[in-house]
């Protein structure tokens, strides 16, 4: 069965018929071929299909696509600004906050909710705001540090 679904991602309006069974990840990667969200585990644990849902991060392989009927979303094809990387984007490429990549689109969208909630965290805090994403490859202290080289040039936007 399908239903019409209706988003907004990264500011462009989208419709689609949606089997009531996909979830928000498969719309997002096979409907509207945003491969850039990641799936992983593909129940939760990851992190890795996380997105902006209306503004907060959450798991995208969790939620139902009808669930986001009307919602707006931003994932990580959104970031870049006037073809520049996002300053988080780019801390993450001057710190070594990645390396196979494979996390850094959850990483990424879920750092950028985490300093939204606070824009100047401690190290301490950083690690308990990304701690909602597995990496494998970094052992997260490169992550740790673009995040915090990120804060302050995000805060100064506001
Ligand atoms: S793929 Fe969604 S949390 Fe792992
Ligand atoms: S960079 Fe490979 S899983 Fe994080």
């Amino acid at each position: 069965m399908k239903r019409a679904v209706r988003v907004t991602v990264n500011g462009v309006p989208h419709a689609r018929d949606a089997d009531v069974r996909s979830t928000l990840a498969d719309l997002l990667r096979e409907d509207l071929d945003l491969t850039g969200t990641h799936v992983g585990c593909e129940h939760g644990i990851c992190g890795a299909c996380t997105i902006l849902f209306n503004g907060e991060a959450a798991r995208s392989c969790i939620m139902l696509a009808v669930q986001a009927d009307g919602a707006e979303l931003a994932t990580v094809e959104g970031l870049m600004r006037d073809g520049k990387l996002h300053p988080l984007q780019e801390a993450f490429r001057e710190h070594h906050g990645l390396q196979c990549g494979f996390c850094t689109p959850g990483m990424l969208m879920t750092a950028l909710d985490f300093l939204r909630t606070n824009p100047s965290p401690s190290d301490r805090e950083i690690r308990e705001g990304i701690s909602a994403v597995l990496c494998r490859c970094t052992g997260y202290q490169g992550i740790v540090n673009a995040v915090r080289a990120a804060a302050p040039v995000l805060a100064s936007e506001r």
